[in-house]
Order: structure tokens, then C-alpha cells, then sequence
């Protein structure tokens, strides 16, 4: 298959550029797209041979259920069992954003689409070219993140290309995404919320509109125990070839750590990388050094780290070290992805 790559002004999206995409996805074909998050994958989300099709194009397990996106509040009710009063609320507050409900699913939503669950991940991308290519496809696109299974997600559009090109119509280049991590995914499906991912909308942000909200405990903690509940975060996912360890500490420890141990690696033959920040690149000698961007502005580690992450596989490092981050506000996703592509391998000085 040829993948057909479109340019796209993000902000003024030409609607007949979409108007093909959505054709593609309503004849069962898969289109990548920009979201405000990621790169998306995606197929009609209400036709089980798309999802089956998106599953062999990541190479992705079929237990690991799809996010079904969805261009406006109404097209929530003919997915769904119940829209319960959090949800609406939340719904109200944050989309189009950066936030997922698990619901119960209708029986319209196929069971290929969400991995065998009764219920459905749903979420209202806040991206214009996006928010079009769902209208122009009828309305329910299902989309993971548009990369290989295993990789990081994409940033860039060349990044969906080097992982899918050949097994898809057609990528939609929007450009670089704005946030660089994926949605922050809450289910609604019980009583309480549970916050299954952590992303940009932070447990603070849901508390303050729907009242308490709890954190998956397998979140943060490789030894937490127990089965987490979205299935895709029991995947070792966003893994560098390089064997990556988070250093963690006052900052002048740090640097000293990794510039002694990369003196040491280098000698023994190994290609060392390094995440750090604006504040510390100028502290490392050695090593390919990469600035994840300002601590002042963790915004702008959330948007680097994945491109940095794959720029290390092209390079071939074969060890990896990176500074750790403040767990709170969007810190509390960085240090979760981070973590997850360490294998939770953590060094604190
Ligand atoms: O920002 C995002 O959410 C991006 C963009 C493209 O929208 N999408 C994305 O999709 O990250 P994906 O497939 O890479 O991650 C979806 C996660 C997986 O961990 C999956 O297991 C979980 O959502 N998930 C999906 N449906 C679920 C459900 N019904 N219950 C629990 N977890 C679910
Ligand atoms: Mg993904």
C-alpha cells in the first residue's frame, strides 16, 4: 500500500483535504492525524474490521481497547449506556481537551473496538483539523496513539511515517503536536473517578469540577501490585533501545552521578545519552547531551521527551540517563512515562 502524506495548516485545516480523509476512514481504510496530544491512528470506530485493521498496523495486542473520538457533546449519548452527572460535568469542563472517559459502552460500539470490555475510553480531541476529519467520517473515529506498538507516540508526522508508512492510506501532517503526552484517561464506569493515566488534566483539575477523584495505584509504582486497570498500561511501552536510568537528587549529585558514570561507560565502548534541562546541559562534558527543555515550564518537557526519546534509537545510544522531574501538575505524567520506559529503573542519590 502507498501511504499518501497530506499537509495541513493546523490552524485553517482545508476542508477538502479532510473531506478525502473522511471518505477513507468511511470505506474501513485508516488515516493518521494530528490531535492536540499525539498523533492518532485512525479508523471508523463503529466498524469492527477498522479496528481490526488498526491493531495489525501497530502490531498492537487486540486486548488493548481503542480510544473512540468524538467531534461534539450529542454524539456522546448513542455510544454510551449512561452519561453520569461526573461525566457530563467534566465533559462540560474539559472538552474538546486532553481528557478520556471509560463509560459503559452501547451495543453499538463492536467489542473489537474495546478489546473485549463492556465499556468505551471516549474523548473530544481540542485540535480544529481533528474535530473536521471526525465530522467528515461520521462522526466516531478510534484511534491510538500512531505509532508501532511499543514505540514512543508520535510528535511529528514524520514520526507516524517512519513507523506506518506502507500500512496505511494516508498520514494528515498537521505539523508538531502542542502537548507531546498522551490524554489523561479517568474512568466514570463506578462510582468515584479513578485517574487510569495520568496526562495535562491533572487530578487537582478533575477534583476541583467532580469532587474527590482516585489514582490507579499501579500508576506511579512498579511494585504496586495488581492488574492495571487500562489494559495498555501493563505493556512495557515507550521503551528506548538504550537501557535507560532515571537519576534522581539535588541537582549538583546528579550531574556529578552521570558524568562519572558516563566517563566509565564511554571507556568500556558504550554511546551514553543524557536528558537534561535547559538549566543543566552546559554541566555535561560528555555524552550526547539533550535539553528536554525548562524546568520553569514543564510544559515543554511533556513536548520534547518523546522526540528525544526516538532521536536516542536513531543515534544507537546504547544507555540512556535522564534527570527526574517534579511529580505534580503535568510532572506527575512526565515522571509516569518516564518511568514506564525505564522499566522503573530509578536511581535516587
Ligand atoms: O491522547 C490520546 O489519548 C491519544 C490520542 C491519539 O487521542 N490516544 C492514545 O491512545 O493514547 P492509545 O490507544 O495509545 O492509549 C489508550 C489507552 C490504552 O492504555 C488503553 O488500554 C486504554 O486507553 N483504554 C482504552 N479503552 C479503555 C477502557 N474501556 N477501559 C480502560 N482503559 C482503556
Ligand atoms: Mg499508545
Amino acid at each position: 500500500m502507498i501511504t499518501e502524506v497530506v499537509k495541513l495548516d493546523p490552524v485553517n485545516p482545508d476542508i477538502r483535504k479532510i473531506q478525502r480523509a473522511g471518505e477513507i476512514i468511511k470505506k474501513g481504510g485508516l488515516v493518521a492525524f494530528p490531535t492536540e496530544t499525539v498523533y492518532g491512528l485512525g479508523g471508523d470506530a463503529l466498524n469492527p474490521d477498522s479496528s481490526a485493521k488498526i491493531y495489525a498496523a501497530k502490531g498492537r495486542p487486540s486486548d488493548n481497547p481503542l480510544i473512540v473520538h468524538i467531534g461534539c457533546l450529542e454524539d456522546l449519548n448513542k455510544i454510551v449506556k449512561k452519561v453520569p452527572g461526573k461525566a457530563q460535568k467534566l465533559a462540560e469542563a474539559f472538552w474538546p481537551g486532553p481528557l478520556t472517559m471509560v463509560l459503559e459502552k452501547s451495543d453499538i460500539v463492536p467489542i473489537t473496538t474495546t478489546g473485549g470490555l463492556s465499556t468505551v475510553a471516549v474523548r473530544m480531541p481540542d485540535h480544529p483539523a481533528a474535530l473536521e476529519l471526525i465530522r467528515a467520517s461520521g462522526g466516531y473515529i478510534a484511534a491510538p496513539s500512531a505509532n508501532v506498538s511499543g514505540k514512543p507516540s508520535p510528535t511529528l508526522a514524520k514520526y507516524v511515517a517512519e513507523d506506518l508508512d506502507g500500512k496505511i492510506e494516508m498520514i494528515l501532517d498537521g505539523g508538531p503536536v502542542g502537548i507531546g503526552l498522551e490524554s489523561t484517561i479517568v474512568d466514570l464506569s463506578e462510582n468515584d473517578p479513578v485517574i487510569l493515566r495520568p496526562g495535562f488534566i491533572t487530578c487537582e483539575m478533575l477534583e476541583e469540577i467532580a469532587g474527590p477523584v482516585e489514582t490507579d495505584r499501579t500508576i506511579l509504582s512498579a511494585d504496586a501490585g495488581g492488574v492495571p486497570r487500562a489494559p495498555g498500561m501493563k505493556y512495557r511501552h515507550y521503551a528506548p533501545q538504550g537501557d535507560l536510568t532515571i537519576v534522581e537528587g539535588p541537582g549538583g549529585e546528579v550531574t556529578a552521578f552521570i558524568n562519572e558514570q558516563t566517563k566509565r561507560l564511554e571507556k568500556a565502548g558504550e554511546k551514553v545519552g543524557i536528558i537534561g534541562t535547559d538549566g543543566s546541559i552546559h554541566k555535561y562534558p560528555a555524552g550526547i547531551v539533550k535539553s528536554a527543555g525548562s524546568r520553569e515550564r514543564e510544559e515543554s518537557i511533556a513536548k520534547e521527551l518523546y522526540r528525544i526519546l526516538r532521536e536516542f534509537d536513531d543515534e544507537q545510544v546504547t544507555v540512556i540517563f535522564s534527570e527526574a522531574f517534579e511529580d505534580k501538575g503535568i510532572g506527575q505524567a512526565i515522571m509516569n512515562r518516564l518511568l514506564k520506559a525505564a522499566g522503573h529503573k530509578i536511581i535516587k542519590l
